[in-house]
């Protein structure tokens, strides 16, 4: 237990210069024990993982193995990004796993919400251990576990992200960031030069998309949400409002309302927007998004997305709502 517990001389890491330390002791941790033995760490492209693939690839280089596995429930752009920052930039072993297709068959007609969370955890799990099984000489997974996911065993994170490797991959575990709070993380993300955009992330749900798209997942519905997202988080980005609000993302429901685009009758989806401030995600409260920008962002999602005629705004706070529509 005393492994999993803060120690108490450590400081809290809120500038450039702790960072710097905390990047330079670790980075001599993990070469110690690690040697020139082989780490495998699946890389979702969320700043945790992110920053112990970066502490990684500084301490063992090449001898990192990544696995990023694109589930098809990923944000506009994510793969992409994945690829080009640890890949092209850093330099880092990493193995692209398009698993898309496999993933959305099995999800097809799946609409309960529970249901659709296990069949996404299962297929991961499976996706990453065939993976891992191909690789020789790996001896340690590599894991973004942070401080409060020690503390909140029972808190979303472990909630939420259920599963383990089947136990024939019995590797030991390396667990760089197990310490550290979600914003220190965040300061030695940026002192280790990743990208802002991957630093200072907004949540999202391991399922991804797969809890946005409501009812049983079809494809169009899934672009169309995917497209939509990207257009919010644009325009939010442009408003300056990108680091100010907690979390902002759009759902689409399985139903469809009647319109009128270019004369004619169209009877397509709605997508509903979220945006909330909370300081634990226990509760949260409703951003109050200034109506001139709502007003671009509708025009944008109901002409720029296909299949969708409608945009909605959801004004509840937590409770009475969740977060997430599911
Ligand atoms: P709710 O919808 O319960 O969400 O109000 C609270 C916060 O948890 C996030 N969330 C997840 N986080 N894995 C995660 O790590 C998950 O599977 C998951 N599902 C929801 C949600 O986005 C919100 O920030």
């Amino acid at each position: 237990m005393s492994d999993n517990k803060r120690p108490e001389s450590m400081k809290r890491i809120n500038s450039p210069e702790l960072a710097k330390a905390f990047i330079a002791e670790q980075v001599e941790a993990l070469k110690k024990q690690i040697g020139d033995k082989k780490v495998l760490l699946a890389l979702s492209g969320g700043v945790d993982s992110s920053v112990v693939a970066a502490l990684l690839i500084k301490a063992i280089g090449k001898n990192l193995v990544c696995v990023h596995v694109n589930h098809g429930l990923l944000r506009k752009g994510e793969p992409e990004q994945v690829i080009k920052v640890f890949r092209d930039e850093l330099g880092a072993t990493l193995i692209y796993v398009d698993a898309v297709d496999r993933f959305l068959d099995k999800l097809a007609g799946v609409s309960d919400p529970e249901t659709k969370r296990k069949v996404i955890g299962k297929e991961f799990i499976d996706v990453f251990a065939e993976e891992a099984k191909k690789l020789e000489g790996i001896r340690f997974l590599a894991q973004g576990t942070i401080y409060p996911d020690i503390l909140e065993s029972d808190g979303i994170k472990a909630h939420h992200n259920v599963g383990g490797l089947p136990e024939d991959l019995n590797f030991e575990l390396v667990e760089p960031v197990k310490f550290l709070y979600k914003d220190e993380v965040r300061v030695v993300g940026k002192q280790l030069g990743l990208p802002d955009n991957m630093v200072y992330r907004q949540p999202f749900p391991g399922p991804g998309l797969g809890v946005r798209c409501l009812g049983a997942i079809t494809r169009d519905r899934l672009e169309a949400l995917r497209e939509a997202d990207a257009i919010l988080r644009e325009e939010f980005a442009n408003a300056g409002l990108a680091g100010k609000v907690w979390q902002y993302f759009t759902i689409i429901p399985d139903y469809k309302s009647v319109g009128v685009k270019d004369g004619l009758r169209s009877f397509e989806w709605p997508v509903i927007i979220r945006a909330v401030n909370t300081r634990d995600a226990m509760t949260a409260t409703i951003e109050p998004i200034p109506y001139e920008l709502l007003g671009r962002i509708v025009d944008r999602i109901v002409h720029e997305v296909k299949g969708v005629n409608r945009v909605l705004y959801d004004l509840t706070p937590k409770p009475t709502g969740t977060i997430e529509w599911e």
